[in-house]
């Protein structure tokens, strides 16, 4: 069975000192959470958010990253300064980054590829545009952008690594894809994922679904049976609410400790 996991993507919010005053609510709401729990900080807060959770199971995510390790790369942040910052998981190919700065897919295969190399687990997204699902693209969009990613891995790093389906136009608009319209695209993901590196790595993989999951509709979603998570913005901001999403995948998939 796959392990729920649930990250909180805080995008450009708060400042080091307001990150530290979130994760120390979580810390106290979130006591030995029977799933796996990540918060994603802007680079900024990475390192006081990091100093706060040792011995927690709260784990430590970036947002991005630089493909090169090092380098006259001026305002970037490479895969191994994260690791060494105590980074476990990294967001890489967020529609955002997609939409905003130019990300493409043959840079989001290079910076899953340093990802893996340096032993962060990438949390790859994925998603369709409004546009794109009512001109019925959204098969054809999502496995673009997942060919385009993982092209070219092994089964063994395909299997390390968590997708997160997020369409664009449930991101931050309080309009979530219906619990059946997140399992059709997740399940057609899974299916991609067992076309091209074997059915054990696809029932491995964790495939996330993101885009205005709040604490009302988080059981629903992670009911499905493709939804192994939930990438959470504006609710991971609360930590009332972003307990509230953790308690509910436990729940949707009854894990016990
Ligand atoms: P919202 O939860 O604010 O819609 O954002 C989703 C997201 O982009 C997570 O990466």
């Amino acid at each position: 069975m796959r392990r729920p996991v649930i990250a909180g993507n805080w995008k450009c919010n708060l400042t080091s000192r307001e990150a530290v005053a979130l994760v120390q609510q979580l810390k106290a709401s979130l006591d030995r959470p029977t799933v796996d729990v990540v918060v994603c900080p802007p680079f900024t807060a990475l390192a006081a958010v990091a100093s706060q959770l040792t011995n927690t199971s709260i784990a430590l995510g970036a947002q991005d990253l630089f493909w090169e390790p090092q380098g006259a790369f001026t305002g970037e942040v490479s895969a191994p300064m994260l690791a060494d910052l105590g980074c476990r998981y990294c967001i890489i190919g967020h529609s955002e980054r997609r939409q905003s700065f130019g990300e493409t897919d043959d840079r989001v295969h290079k910076k899953l590829r340093a990802a893996l190399q340096h032993g962060l687990t990438p949390i790859v997204c994925v998603g369709e545009t409004l546009k794109e699902r009512e001109a019925n693209r959204t098969f054809e969009v999502v496995r673009r952008q997942v060919q385009g990613a993982l092209h070219g891995l092994s089964a063994k790093e395909v299997g390390a690594l968590i997708l997160a389906y997020e369409p664009v136009w449930a991101i931050g608009t309080g309009r979530n894809a219906t619990p059946a319209q997140a399992q059709e695209a997740q399940a057609f993901i899974r299916r991609l994922l067992k076309d091209g590196w074997g059915a054990p790595v696809a029932e491995a993989v964790r495939i996330q679904y993101g885009g205005s999951v709040n604490a009302s509709n988080a059981l629903e979603l992670l009911q499905q049976p493709d939804v192994d998570g939930a990438l959470v913005g504006g609710a991971s901001l609360n930590a009332e609410a972003f307990t509230a999403i953790v308690k509910s995948a436990a729940e949707a998939k009854l894990v016990t400790r």
